[in-house]
This record gives C-alpha cells, sequence and structure tokens, in this order.
C-alpha cells in the first residue's frame, strides 16, 4: 500500500459515492417538474399526487447528495494539496460560481417548493421547481467546466509552478465541455426517468393485492410518463456519447484505444472486438470475439478506416513527454481491462434502457395495462432502477481511468498531486471512517425510501392537506 494509492482509493470511493446522488436528484427533479407541469395544464388531481410522492423522492436524494459532496471537497484538500496548489486558480472561478449562482439558487428554490403548496398560484409553485432543474443543471456546468480542464487543457499559462487562467471564457468553450456536459446531463435526466419508472413497477409488484384503483393509475401514469422519458434520454445519450468517442481518437487516443482494446495498429477495415481476453502485462489480446470492419464503422462512419494501437500511441508520448516526469518513470498505458469492460457495461444498460423503453411503450400505447399485471415485465423494471448508476459509474472510470497517467492531461501527473505530508496510517484511518460513513449514509437512504413508498401517493396527498389544515398559517385553517 502506497500513499498514492491509497489516496486514490479515496478519491475513487468518495467520487462514486458522490455520484450516485448527483445524476438521481438531476434526473427526479426533472421528472417531477414535468409532472407539475402537466397539473398546471391539466388540472388532473393524479397528476398533483404524482408530484407531491415523486417529489418526496427528490428531496431525499438531494439531502444527501449534499452531505457526499462535502466530503468529496474534504479530500482534495487532505490528500491533494499539490494538485489543489498547482489547479486552484482555474478551479477557484467555476466553484465559486457554483457555490453562488447554482446551489444557492437549487437550495433557495427547494425551500420555496417545499413549504408553498396551496399558498402561492400554481404557476408560481411550478416556476420554484423548475429554477431548481435550472440550478441543478447550472451546478453541473461549472463542475464540469473544471473537469473538462483536467481532461483537455484551454485558456491558462504555466506560471511559477501553476497553471493560471488567462482566458475564462476559453474555458467555457472547451469542446471536451460540449460534449461531456451534454452527455452527464442526457445521462442524469435517464436516470431520474428509469428510478421512478422502475420504483412505479416495485409499488405494483409489492401493493398488487392490496393497491386501490386510484394509485395503480396514478402508477401506470407514472410508468407511461417514465418510458417516454428513458426512451428519449437513452437516444439522446448514446447520440452524444458516440459524437464523444469520435473526439477522443483525436484529443486522447490512449483512452480510446483501450476501451477498444487495440493494442497494434489496425489495417485498413477495423474489425470490433465484441469481448477480448487481454493480457496488459504482455501487451497482447488472447482472444476475442470479432465483428468484421466494425470499429472503422463506429470510428469513421465507413467500412474502411485503421485505428491506432496502443503500442504506437505509448511510443509517441513517450517521445512527446518524455520516459520520466519530475524524476519518477511514467507508463503512458491506461488500466486497460477496466477501460474496455465498463465500456461495454455503459453501453450495453444504455442500448437496454432504450430498448425495454420502446417495447414498454409499444405495449402501454392506448390505454392498454396488460403489461402492468405481468409480474417478470414488472420485475425487470424494477431491476432496471439499478442500472443507469452503474452505467454512470462505468462511464466515470472510462474518464478518470483513462487520462492516466496525468490528473491534468500533459501538464500535471497523479504522483506530483499527492499532499507530500500525508501518510499511509492517516490515509488508512480516513478511508475506513469515510467507507463507514458512506455505508451508513447508504443504509439511512434505502431506509428512507422505503419508508416513503410504505406509502401510495393518493395517501400521501391526504395525508398532506390533513397537515395543512393543522397548520395555523395554512389557508383556511381558522
Ligand atoms: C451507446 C451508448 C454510450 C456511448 C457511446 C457512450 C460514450 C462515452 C464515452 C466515450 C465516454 C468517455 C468520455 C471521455 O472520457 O471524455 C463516456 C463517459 C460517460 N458516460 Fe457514456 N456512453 C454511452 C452510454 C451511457 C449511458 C447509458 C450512461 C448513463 C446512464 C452514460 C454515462 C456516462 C458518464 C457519467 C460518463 C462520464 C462523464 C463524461 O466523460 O461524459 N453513458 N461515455
Amino acid at each position: 500500500m502506497t500513499i498514492v494509492s491509497l489516496a486514490r482509493f479515496q478519491f475513487a470511493m468518495t467520487t462514486i459515492f458522490h455520484y450516485f446522488f448527483v445524476p438521481f436528484s438531476i434526473g427526479t427533479v426533472f421528472v417531477v417538474a414535468v409532472m407539475e407541469t402537466r397539473y398546471v395544464q391539466t388540472k388532473d388531481p393524479a397528476y398533483r399526487k404524482m408530484t407531491k410522492f415523486w417529489g418526496n423522492i427528490f428531496l431525499l436524494s438531494f439531502a444527501v447528495g449534499v452531505v457526499t459532496g462535502l466530503i468529496q471537497e474534504f479530500q482534495f484538500g487532505m490528500n491533494w494539496s499539490d494538485y489543489s496548489r498547482f489547479m486552484g486558480d482555474i478551479f477557484g472561478a467555476p466553484l465559486a460560481f457554483e457555490a453562488l449562482m447554482a446551489f444557492f439558487v437549487e437550495s433557495t428554490f427547494i425551500g420555496l417548493w417545499m413549504f408553498t403548496w396551496d399558498r402561492v398560484k400554481k404557476g408560481l409553485h411550478l416556476f420554484f421547481i423548475w429554477m431548481v432543474f435550472i440550478g441543478t443543471t447550472v451546478s453541473a456546468l461549472w463542475i464540469l467546466t473544471a473537469n473538462s480542464f483536467m481532461q483537455h487543457p484551454v485558456g491558462y499559462t504555466i506560471k511559477n509552478g501553476r497553471a493560471e487562467m488567462v482566458n475564462f471564457g476559453a474555458l467555457l468553450a472547451n469542446k471536451q465541455l460540449l460534449f461531456e456536459y451534454g452527455h452527464v446531463v442526457l445521462a442524469a435526466l435517464l436516470t431520474g426517468a428509469t428510478v421512478i419508472t422502475g420504483l412505479a413497477a416495485f409499488q405494483l409488484l409489492k401493493k398488487k393485492r392490496t393497491v386501490s384503483d386510484v394509485n395503480k393509475k396514478i402508477y401506470h401514469k407514472t410508468m407511461r410518463m417514465g418510458m417516454w422519458m428513458m426512451l428519449i434520454f437513452s437516444l439522446g445519450t448514446i447520440l452524444v456519447g458516440d459524437l464523444q468517442m469520435k473526439y477522443l481518437v483525436k484529443e486522447q487516443p490512449m483512452k480510446f484505444a483501450a476501451t477498444e482494446a487495440v493494442y497494434t495498429t489496425t489495417g485498413k477495415k477495423a474489425p470490433w472486438s465484441v469481448v477480448a481476453l487481454v493480457d496488459p502485462k504482455t501487451h497482447k489480446t488472447e482472444a476475442s470475439i470479432d465483428i468484421p470492419d466494425m470499429l472503422s464503422l463506429l470510428t469513421y462512419g465507413k467500412t474502411t478506416g485503421s485505428v491506432t494501437g496502443m503500442k504506437e500511441i505509448n511510443a509517441q508520448l513517450e517521445k512527446k513527454y518524455g520516459t520520466k516526469i519530475g524524476g519518477q518513470k511514467v507508463s503512458y498505458y491506461v488500466p486497460v481491462n477496466t477501460l474496455f469492460w465498463s465500456f461495454r457495461v455503459m453501453v450495453g444498460f444504455g442500448s437496454l434502457l432504450f430498448l425495454v423503453s420502446l417495447c414498454g411503450l409499444i405495449a402501454t400505447r392506448r390505454g392498454r395495462t396488460a403489461m402492468y399485471e405481468k409480474r417478470w415485465v414488472m420485475w425487470l423494471f424494477g431491476l432496471l432502477t439499478f442500472s443507469p448508476f452503474l452505467a454512470n459509474t462505468t462511464g466515470w472510470m472510462i474518464t478518470e481511468f483513462g487520462r492516466y497517467p496525468w490528473t491534468v492531461y500533459g501538464l500535471f501527473t497523479i504522483a506530483q498531486s499527492v499532499s507530500p505530508n500525508v501518510s499511509v496510517t492517516s490515509l488508512l484511518i480516513s478511508n475506513i471512517v469515510y467507507f463507514l460513513l458512506f455505508t451508513g449514509l447508504a443504509a439511512v437512504m434505502i431506509a428512507l425510501i422505503c419508508r416513503e413508498l410504505r406509502h401510495d401517493p393518493n395517501e400521501v396527498e391526504e395525508g398532506q392537506l390533513e397537515k395543512l389544515t393543522a397548520d395555523p398559517f395554512a389557508k383556511g385553517a381558522f
């Protein structure tokens, strides 16, 4: 166990855990905002009940997400102080904007939305929830501006060993940001749609015998709306993902070659390996199942075009950056098995969500309800609740492991970034403490969601109306 490996483990653990909640809250607030919009448009009380019921799930995800984000910030200071010193001038502005413009907007409007049901006009109440959604997406923009700089540095100069910003506009116009932001936001919307559809399926499964007809209809409506969103957002995620992949061919060729396990530069007609057994030690692909010409087609949109292999890219990078950085030997090979399999998990789930939502929409067209009675189909939708979390995590694993050995591509390495005076013991202790904390938080989150799901939308609405009339400030209480 080295300082670098423990610090990297901690970064991966905190980021993965934090990122369970980010797309969850961005996606669910969008679904809830659409439900409330439908309520305001149609005045159908079913939409109001849906909004309140699923709104509670969004509020839980937001609360826990904030706590995990704070831990994320701590570990930057603790384990990555040299990186923070190097990047401070670049990171400072986007992160300050994030806190001032986005987080404050989100928090203020969440409060307004929670406490003003029936106290302000319907249109104004709807405005509050859309402001929360806008706040979450602006927040994502600033964070991804910083992350995109790490993948593709622009608008900076190096002074006294630090990166200093010279062009803020260039940071925002970064092409990496354009693709990353599109892919991340669409994937978050897909996450929200899949989670709410899946939870509605679980509700129908669990409460098959006891659930009232009013609630059943609400769950059917929820699933139908959710499936439309799953279809649109899975397609969007796939299309932007494809553009991102093509962009990587030029900007980060080692990452691209690793996701396709190409060690040796291919001929003009590159085959695509569906699965492959790769040995990173010998730099060889031991066995694979290939589709002829497919990699050329995926990369260049035509059946010819060679793909540069990792061995050749490594030699080019060694020539460009040297074999030693900061006195330490570097290898430009990225963890190929992690990238290869992560890519297949992400793409596999994206395609599955598209197909399942398409079939679901066909089966429930023009008010048909037979699908909701089939237990295996409800189990399928229920289990898919977890799939976007896996796709998001594997997506980030490609992005972050794939920039190895750099923290800031071409400028600063992982070995240079770690805090100089952090010790193995302190890292071990903080890893254990964080692990226990995350396990506790996850248990609390799951318990709270299960508690929420013991109720049904109709009862939640009636329960809240009772609370409202007991409130001395409520309209019509006296
Ligand atoms: C055919 C489908 C997909 C393709 C072609 C695709 C492509 C990509 C590529 C190339 C990257 C790495 C980008 C980089 O390092 O700059 C990436 C990252 C990522 N993907 Fe996907 N993806 C697909 C589906 C999905 C799905 C379904 C989700 C989640 C529900 C998802 C979530 C992510 C996330 C969160 C990242 C990390 C952030 C980023 O770099 O954009 N992807 N994807």
